[in-house]
């Protein structure tokens, strides 16, 4: 039995019909189209579960069909694919409705498995007992936000549930997934593990799951933050100390390199680690050997090294503030989380899952998001990722104890990002949008300044005569 049927619009003919014999040879029923306007016509006349799009085409690109399905209450899934040079193409893209982008070149597996995921995603919202096509996807979504949230996403993780072993990491997006995937490839090696992204992406939480999965799960994970701790003391936090070896160590210490034995140490914000300090970990990871601070004995251990960080070590090496060869011996295999702004699918499963808890825990019982509400979370960027969504979702909790979260009560920040968005019309393109946004500027220091021109030069730091040339180019008089 077919398991969907997808629309595959690709300019690039060699590409669009391995990608259809393949996708057939995976029980898809698949209708390719070198052309924007021809996949047009067939979106209008037949129902497909996914359309997978090209970004760059000539005429009707990419962008256009993503925006069609999403106006046209169509209820098809729109996937981008894209080269890394357009990669804020694919990002508006996200923003325009599509569920996922992935970047060419790519592996016909790993679309293979976006799409698996879009499907799930499909069916799920179909479990809405709505008429056939009578809600747009966006209204689906909100539908989220109300009592039903809950529900919905008890039988969205149960249908995920045996494909993801790591219950407590939730994700239904194709970058989460690929993480699930590493995680599983590497748990059950010695393998060091370096784990990026920004901050309040996961990065502890997946460490935790590759220790506890492994064979060493019945060993200590012993996790050490080189962020926060004072050079000396970090030396002797992990190498330990004899005693004497210096003015107090009035007894022989253990460090956190001797007490991980035949478990793991998580090296966490390691890209804060002294130069100094750098070296002695590079011979520990080499030789699986040091000595204590003070002492002779060479000391042997049988260790797993995580390392995690939220900077980017490559800049750091470059300025010379990381060693190049300690980050190659730490990069073994590298697990970069994107950050939740690149990943909004996953948002509506954090939401309901962060809420169950919250309620659970302090003892509440709040029903969900506004529509409007649930509208600003699924907008929002969150600088701080899923610690940001985690904790204004606790603030909430605590602070309404029943009913629905609505608009006042998220946080300023939240409502003045999508106050700056929202007159943000990306279809009017660049050109236009940064002509309106001079303009507004201009307007503003003339309004303030009560159309004294050289008085909102002086505001806007201009000179009187650049900002005079600037209205006339602007055609404002
Ligand atoms: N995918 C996820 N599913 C469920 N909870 C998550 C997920 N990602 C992060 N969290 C939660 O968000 C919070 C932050 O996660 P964590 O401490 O692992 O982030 P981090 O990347 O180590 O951040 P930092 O760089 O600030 O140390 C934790 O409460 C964690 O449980
Ligand atoms: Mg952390």
């Amino acid at each position: 039995m077919e398991k969907g049927r997808i629309i595959i619009v690709e300019d690039e003919e060699s590409i669009l019909m391995m990608l259809t014999e393949f996708l057939r040879g995976n029980d898809y029923l698949v209708d390719p189209f070198l052309e924007g306007k021809d996949a047009l016509s067939a979106l209008k006349a037949n129902n497909y579960h996914v359309l997978i799009t090209d970004l760059t085409m000539p005429k009707v690109d990419g962008l256009q069909l993503i925006n069609y399905i999403q106006k046209e209450y169509i209820d098809t899934i729109g996937i981008v694919m894209t080269g890394y040079g357009s990669l804020e193409t694919a990002i508006s893209a996200m923003r325009l409705g599509a569920f996922d982008y992935v970047l060419k070149p790519f592996k016909f597996e790993d679309i293979l498995l976006t799409i698996d995921s879009a499907m799930n995603y499909y069916k799920m919202l179909k479990n809405e007992t709505i008429p056939k096509g009578l809600m747009s996807k966006s209204n689906l979504l909100k539908r989220f936000s109300q009592s039903k949230l809950l529900l919905e996403n008890t039988i969205l993780r149960s249908s995920l549930k045996d494909k993801y072993k790591f219950e407590n990491i939730l994700g239904i997006s194709f970058g989460m997934q690929k993480i699930f995937e590493l995680i599983e490839k590497v748990t059950d090696t010695n393998a060091t593990v370096l784990i990026t992204g920004e901050s309040g992406v996961g990065k502890e939480l997946v460490a935790k799951a590759i220790h506890y999965n492994s064979s060493r799960r019945e060993n200590p994970l012993i996790v050490v933050n080189c962020g926060a701790i004072p050079e000396n003391l970090l030396e002797s936090e992990l190498f330990g100390f004899e005693k004497g070896a210096f003015t107090g160590a009035v007894s022989t210490r253990l460090g956190k390199f001797e007490i991980a034995n035949k478990g793991t140490i998580f090296l966490d914000e390691i890209g804060d680690m002294s130069l100094n300090l750098q070296v002695k970990i590079l011979r520990v990871l080499q030789e699986r050997a040091f000595e204590r601070i003070g002492g002779a004995k060479t000391i042997k251990v049988d260790i797993r090294v995580l390392a995690a960080t939220n900077r980017v070590l490559e800049h750091l090496v470059k300025e010379g503030a990381f060693r190049e060869d300690l980050y190659y011996r730490l990069n073994v295999v590298p697990i970069h989380i994107p950050p939740l702004r690149e990943r909004r699918q996953d948002i509506p499963l954090l939401l309901s899952s962060f809420l169950e808890e919250s309620n659970r825990l302090n003892d509440a019982d709040v029903k969900g998001f506004s529509e409007e509400a649930m509208d600003i979370m699924m907008n929002y960027d969150y600088p701080g990722n899923v610690r940001e969504l985690k904790n204004i979702v606790e603030r909430n909790v605590i602070l309404k104890r029943n009913g629905l979260i609505e608009v006042e009560d998220l946080p300023e920040k939240l409502w003045k990002a999508r106050d700056n968005h929202q007159h943000l019309d990306i279809q009017k393109g660049y050109e236009t949008l940064v002509t309106e946004f001079e303009k507004s500027i201009i307007a503003k220091a003339l309004q303030e300044t009560k159309g004294v021109k050289s008085k909102a030069a002086n505001i806007l730091n201009l000179n009187r005569t650049t900002l005079i040339e600037k209205m006339k180019r602007l055609g404002m008089d």
